[in-house]
């Protein structure tokens, strides 16, 4: 991989343009005819994942490209986590200088097309040759690099987008950059955006000084991103984008208010008019119980004999009586916002009832060693899986009986999706995308839900759905209910094409 260097004066070399695909039929759109949108993000499946984020990217773009009258491509930062096999695949581009405050730094360009899908991928060791994406000091200035690179290299891949479709804080200033400092420029100047925000804590705050020294922005763009004393590269987004969404509708209402808003709620109430909620899908394609290969047996909807064999060998597997008790499982990251309090508050209770309980996840080590030590002292009846895993995640989602989901906020959730597909009946507070996607059992839904933020309405509402699998019939029309449930991005991609007819208006 090409050496990160900081240099100034250089001039774009080495630069094959990419080859377009010919037109297959005369009935399909030229490529002049379709409708551009670049994706900004800071991570995608199959390539680099870390969270939520990365399925989405993983899989939106693809939905869209499937419809012929797009153009999707999507631009990525070229971590060195991402592994070789994808690499072999990346044709190089060409490299070129981008300016950032003071500097000039080394942006190479690579590129494949996966699904119908072009990445790019900028290159710059010095910023992306460390373990995992973020955490790093100097994250700011990381991707701000990426933030601007993606407008320099516009000209080298020779394709402006209509419209630039950036997700989180880590590209907020793709948007800012385009609407201040290449305002003027003609090619630039008809480029829209739509800022996603996936997760509101993460806003993107740094002192008031790196403003002109590190994001080279000029001083009469402060007050665009000026927020709270600090800059805040979210607001900035906000302020300056042409439409925001965010990834339920739900969540939508709630980061209007305090209580979900990590302080910016003035700010989002102020451009409401702009703000929509889509609830994101899931690739049911790689989630397919009938197909996919983590499982120990496949199942469908018509035939859910084998879930039985799932869930034998997972107990198997995890040390656990092979019997026939309702499985709980959760698989989440361990932080506070994914209700672990109200689990803790209500565990004993939980694990006096006749069930197992597994759980699988990595986060604060407060968290960790929580749990450990509940799993030892429930051994036999508890699975504590401190780790992060995508093989026994499917494992887990398909042989269990129970998901329990009791995040204090989630802006739209995957997981309780994923395991709806495997006939895992989600136990959810009703909150963001949680509240959208799962309705209650009672009241003819796909699942259990409980409102406030109180471990005694959840243990109610485990004792509900304990009390509801003892029912096998009901259960079976439960577990077929929640497998048919649409959660496809067919749905949520027409509601993403509306917006960006809106936004390109
Ligand atoms: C973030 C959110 C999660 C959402 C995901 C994808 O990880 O916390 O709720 O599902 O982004 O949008």
């Amino acid at each position: 991989m090409a050496e990160s260097k900081t240099t100034k004066n250089v001039k774009v070399k080495n630069i094959e343009k990419v080859a377009f695909p010919k037109k297959a039929s005369t009935k399909e759109p030229t490529l002049q005819e379709k409708t551009k949108i670049l994706f900004v993000a800071s991570e995608a499946r199959p390539f680099i994942a870390t969270g939520g984020l990365a399925d989405v990217i993983g899989s939106l773009p693809q939905a869209l490209a499937s419809d012929a009258t797009y153009d999707i491509r999507v631009v990525l930062p070229l971590y060195s986590d991402i592994k070789q096999e994808f690499r072999h695949k990346m044709n190089f581009l060409g490299n070129i200088y981008v300016p950032l405050g003071w500097r000039n730094q080394y942006c190479g360009i690579f590129t494949c097309v996966d699904k119908g899908v072009t990445y790019y991928f900028i290159d710059n060791e010095y910023y992306f040759k460390r373990t995992g994406c973020y955490g790093y000091y100097d994250d700011g200035e990381r991707f701000a690099f990426f933030s601007r690179s993606v407008l320099e290299i516009l000209p080298v891949i020779d394709y402006y987008p209509e419209l630039l479709h950036c997700h989180d804080w880590q590209t907020a200033l793709t948007v800012v950059y385009l609407k201040t400092m290449y305002a003027k420029k003609s090619e630039y100047q008809s480029i829209r955006t739509l800022f996603t925000i996936h997760n509101i804590e993460y806003q993107g705050k740094y002192s008031l000084d790196l403003l002109g020294e590190l994001f080279g922005l000029p001083s009469d763009s402060r007050n665009l991103l000026e927020y709270d004393a600090c800059i805040n590269l979210m607001k900035g987004a906000i302020e300056c984008t042409e439409q925001f969404s965010t990834v339920s509708p739900t969540y939508a209402k709630e980061i209007q208010t305090a209580q979900y808003a990590h302080g910016l709620e003035d700010i989002i109430r102020k451009n409401s008019a702009k703000l929509t909620g889509i609830l994101n899908g899931i690739d049911v394609a790689s989630y397919n119980p009938a197909t996919d290969p983590a499982l120990f047996a496949n199942f469908n909807e018509n035939d859910l004999e084998n879930k039985k064999i799932c869930k034998a060998e997972l107990q198997k597997m995890l040390g656990l009586p092979v019997k026939d008790v309702p499985i709980i499982a959760m698989i989440s990251r361990l932080v506070s916002h994914k209700g672990l309090e109200l689990v803790k508050t209500v565990a004993e209770d939980i694990l006096h009832e006749n069930i197992q309980f597994v759980l699988l996840g990595t986060g604060d080590f407060a968290y960790e060693e929580y749990f450990k030590d509940l799993g030892k002292r429930y051994e036999g009846k508890a699975s504590i899986n401190i780790a992060f895993n995508g093989d026994l995640s499917r494992k887990i989602y398909s042989g269990s009986d129970i998901f329990l989901m009791p995040s204090v906020s989630e802006p739209c959730g995957l997981s309780q999706m994923i395991a709806s597909r495997y006939a895992t009946i989600p136990l959810v507070r009703e909150t963001g995308g949680l509240f959208d996607s799962i309705k209650p059992f009672g009241a003819g839904g796909n699942g259990f839900t409980f409102s406030s933020c109180n471990a005694y309405d959840m243990l109610y509402v485990i004792h509900e759905a304990i009390d509801a699998y003892k029912n096998t019939d009901e259960w079976e029309k439960l577990m077929k209910k929640a497998m048919t449930t649409d959660f496809s991005w067919s749905r949520s991609a027409e509601e993403y094409k509306n917006l960006y007819k809106n936004t390109l208006k």
